[in-house]
């Protein structure tokens, strides 16, 4: 089969009827990771899930001390996703490994085949879990994040089956970079009617939890005057955050999931959540627009004399791609553009411990976060291509 047929295959693997959704540590991702470990084990890799739940398969190098190239994405998803966001750079990956093989290529280093357990951080609300767990930057005080259902991270790791304790055990010290395909999720290489970019930088990313606690009471009785009503206080929130994406460009500011409790219809709201995900290419802009949306959040809860609790759930610099890589990349892609990410992708975990890189394919009209993502099976045939050629080059 090949990697867009792949892909679809793996977009059968779902926690809900009808729709694809992914997220970390649970019974979908074990049957996702043990179909991928089916299809790694084909191309001649030994596979093992590590301690993050990341599953990783393995092509040895000439020796036991030879260090280890990873190339990969993530088999996480966002609700209702796409098939090619994470899968198809895992897929492609393994394409290369297999092109690798066929061509009776023999690389002096080894080749580490990723599939990240957590780059959309849909189920703890914070990305990029088990990347940072590979660059030995996961900080235990994740473990107490709890889900939707009260379930702590540690938990839903060990029923997973992975390591909480070991977790250090994940981190790759051997590494020698890392190379990730990955559909663009824009409009730019369409437009620009180009099959592959180069990716130059990845956005900085912040993402918070917000709560608004005012007081639950009858839709009926209370008067107007007399209400704390933290719906109010959240709709206020959500427009000041579209206010503040506006008003920079570049930046870019969203509430995508909010929820109001206990949630009937004649009850006035006791308590109200947002999700906040703000992004630019310069950290100093993202990071002041977080902080004046922070005041904001706790100016309209004084004026309705509402409770704002703000818990930061990631806040993740600019990345800039390794020069060699890019370069590796572009000279392999003859000629194909460098763009920028407004994306936020495993690379950036992982670019604390190891030079990155990444390669972008065009999607149709720019779709993604959304069932209709969309790749041309001869854009993917020359990204495949390219990652091989790529790696042949840092072999010399
Ligand atoms: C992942 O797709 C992200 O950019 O949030
Ligand atoms: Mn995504
Ligand atoms: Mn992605």
């Amino acid at each position: 089969m090949d990697v867009i047929g792949r892909c679809r295959e793996l977009a059968t693997v779902s926690e809900e009827a009808g729709a694809l959704t992914r997220p970390f540590a649970t019974p979908a991702m074990a049957r996702a990771n043990a179909l991928v470990a089916g299809w790694m084990e084909e191309a001649g890799l030994s596979t093992r899930t590590d301690a993050a739940g990341n599953l990783v398969g393995r092509m040895s190098g000439p020796d036991v001390e030879a260090r280890t190239l990873l190339l990969g994405s993530h088999l996480d998803t966002v609700r209702d996703a796409g098939a090619y966001d994470g899968p198809l750079g895992v897929l492609a990956a393994i394409a290369c490994v297999e092109e690798l093989r066929a061509r009776d290529i023999t690389l002096p280093f080894a080749v580490d085949v990723y599939g990240f357990a957590d780059e959309e951080g849909l189920r703890y609300g914070t990305a990029y879990l088990g990347s940072r767990a590979v660059a030995g930057t996961f900080e235990p005080e994740l473990f107490a994040l709890a889900d939707a259902d009260g379930v702590h991270l540690r938990d839903a790791l060990t029923a997973f089956g992975g390591d909480p304790v070991g977790m250090a055990s994940a981190a790759r010290p051997d590494a020698l970079g890392y190379l990730e395909v990955h559909i663009e999720q824009g409009p730019v290489l369409e437009r620009a009617g180009r099959p592959l970019g180069v990716v130059s930088a990845i956005d900085g990313q912040t993402r918070a939890h917000v709560v608004f606690t005012g007081e639950a009471g009858h839709a009926g009785t209370v008067p107007m005057g007399a209400r704390r009503d933290a719906a109010c206080a959240l709709a206020e929130f959500v427009l000041a955050v579209e206010e503040a994406g506006r008003a920079a460009p570049a930046l870019v500011a969203t509430v995508g999931r909010l929820t109001a409790s206990p949630g009937a219809p004649n009850s006035i709201a006791g308590e109200a959540t947002a999700s906040l995900d703000v992004r630019h290419p310069d950290d100093a802009v993202r990071e002041a627009a977080t902080t004046a949306l922070l005041e904001r959040a706790t100016a309209i809860g004084a004026a309705r004399d509402v409770a704002v609790l703000w818990e930061p759930r990631m806040d993740a610099p600019a990345v800039a791609m390794d020069p060699r890589l890019v370069a590796a990349l572009a000279e392999a892609a003859e000629g194909a553009p460098l763009l920028p990410s407004g994306a936020g992708h495993d690379a950036v975990a992982l670019a604390a411990a190891m030079p990155v890189g990444m390669l972008f394919v065009r999607c149709a009209g720019g779709v993604s976060h959304a069932p209709g993502e969309s790749v041309d099976p001869a854009d993917v045939d020359a990204a495949v291509d390219v990652l091989v050629r790529a790696v042949c080059a840092l072999a010399d």
